[in-house]
């Protein structure tokens, strides 16, 4: 099986290779800590041995219930917002799917005209939701659900309940909920935070719903795990991809981009930044994440990137098996593009990444690769415990925790009393 590698661009050379060794031998133990379940952050580490959660029986029980909702739907609304829906749309978004039930998204966003429109939208149609919140307290969940709730109790009366789900902590108010009223009751492991949340009921059963094969993408989540626990720090690729990050940041590179030139992985990368913004953003320190969507972004932020001030490192998203092609057909009108005839329309993008890259590093930005042999279950299961691994590892060595965010809790507490809660 071909493995996901990262690679360094020229720039990224700036950081020696004495200086890589160094920092690595320094930090080696940060490896072992984290494999070994350390006790400091027990309580957040439920997602690090993928069994616990996403085992045989885990993921039977997510495959009959979603097979059950598929049978009959043709709207499934995620509510949810952070943690509780990125990992799931990032993995909807990105993947095949068949016969899949439309995917709407409700509970991150509190617009009265969006809600309208979803409610719009699902006129006419076969629906089933899943609510998924872990402490059920956040407004913009909470208020949709309520919402979306009556919308389904309105439309189908007592066969309202057989058509949703929830997914919370047990003995949560949303537990409590789905007892009372009949509701499937999904599990938000207490010891996994919302956005570490991909590998369990939460991320898992939205997924199967979509019809993504999710056995196989725990698989490859398995196999990234194995990996990372052989490998030793100066090979392994979450160590590396948290070292590079973090050796550039003392070096005063304050913004990490991740750029790809395929649009499936928007929501991926929305994921991204959220798994590293709410984990590292904190006592003043961190490496703030944007995202480069090329080539759309190439020609407004490129300008910036390629010219604008140093402060920029970034992280290609390369895949390496084609699983599209459209062949540039000649014409007979002077448009003076026949230059790309018989082209692959595939290929031109391939050259797109390669010649940003180039440019890119060449203009003074460090550039590292990540090349992911194909964009699958399989690949995006090794990615999702990669990335989670990885920032995991570089909070460590930023020296904050990684699992907490006291910060969002300001506007919350806002919100309550401009509210009256
Ligand atoms: O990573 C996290 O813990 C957060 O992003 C949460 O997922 C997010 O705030 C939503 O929390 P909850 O599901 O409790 O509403």
């Amino acid at each position: 099986m071909k493995k996901i590698e990262i690679s360094l661009g020229d720039q990224s050379k700036l950081l020696n290779l004495d200086a890589i060794e160094n920092f690595t031998q320094k930090h080696t133990h940060y490896l072992d800590e984290a494999l070994s379940k350390e006790k400091i952050y027990e309580n957040s580490l439920g997602w690090l041995d993928i069994d616990e959660w996403a085992g045989e029986v885990a993921l039977k029980r997510i495959q009959d219930k979603a097979n059950e909702v598929r049978n009959d739907a043709d709207v499934f609304v995620l509510i949810g917002v952070g943690g509780s829906n990125q990992a799931a749309r990032a993995a909807i978004s990105a993947l095949p799917q068949e016969n899949a039930p439309e995917i709407l998204y409700a509970g991150n966003n509190l617009s009265a005209d969006y809600m309208n429109k979803l409610l719009k939208a699902l006129e006419g149609k076969s629906v089933y939701i899943d609510a998924i919140a872990k402490n059920f307290e956040t407004i913009e969940p909470g208020v949709s659900f309520r919402v979306l709730r009556q919308y389904l109790e309105k439309r189908y009366g007592s066969g309202a309940a057989g058509r949703i789900a929830v997914t919370g902590t047990k003995g949560s108010s949303l537990y409590q909920l789905a007892l009372d009223n009949g509701y499937t009751f999904f599990t938000f492991p207490e010891n996994i935070g919302g956005r570490y949340s991909a590998l369990c009921d939460v991320g898992l059963y939205p997924m199967a719903v979509a019809g993504i094969d999710i056995a196989k993408l725990v698989q490859g989540a398995k196999e990234m795990r194995e990996r990372l626990s052989v490998e030793p720090a100066e090979e392994n690729i979450a160590f590396r991809y948290a070292a590079y990050r973090n050796l550039l940041q003392q070096k005063d590179y304050r913004l990490e981009m991740m750029s790809f030139f395929e649009p499936r992985f928007y929501y991926f990368s929305r994921w991204w930044i959220q798994m590293l913004a709410e984990s590292e953003g904190k006592d003043g320190k961190g490496v703030y994440p944007v995202v480069g969507n090329f080539s759309e972004d190439l020609h407004s932020i490129g300008q910036f990137v390629q010219e604008g001030r140093r402060m920029i490192f970034e992280t290609f998203l390369d895949v390496t098996e084609r699983d599209s092609s459209l062949i540039i057909a000649g014409d007979d009108k002077k448009d003076y593009f026949d230059y790309l005839e018989g082209n692959d329309l595939w290929n031109i993008n391939k050259i797109a990444l390669q010649s940003t890259f180039d440019a890119h590093d060449k203009g003074g930005i460090p550039c590292m690769k990540l090349t992911i042999p194909k964009l699958d279950e399989y690949y995006f299961g090794q990615m999702f415990y990669m990335f989670m691994f990885a920032v995991y590892l570089s909070g460590k060595m930023l020296k904050v925790n990684p699992f907490d965010q006291g910060g969002v809790e300001d506007y919350k507490k806002n919100m309550f009393k401009a509210l009256g809660k």
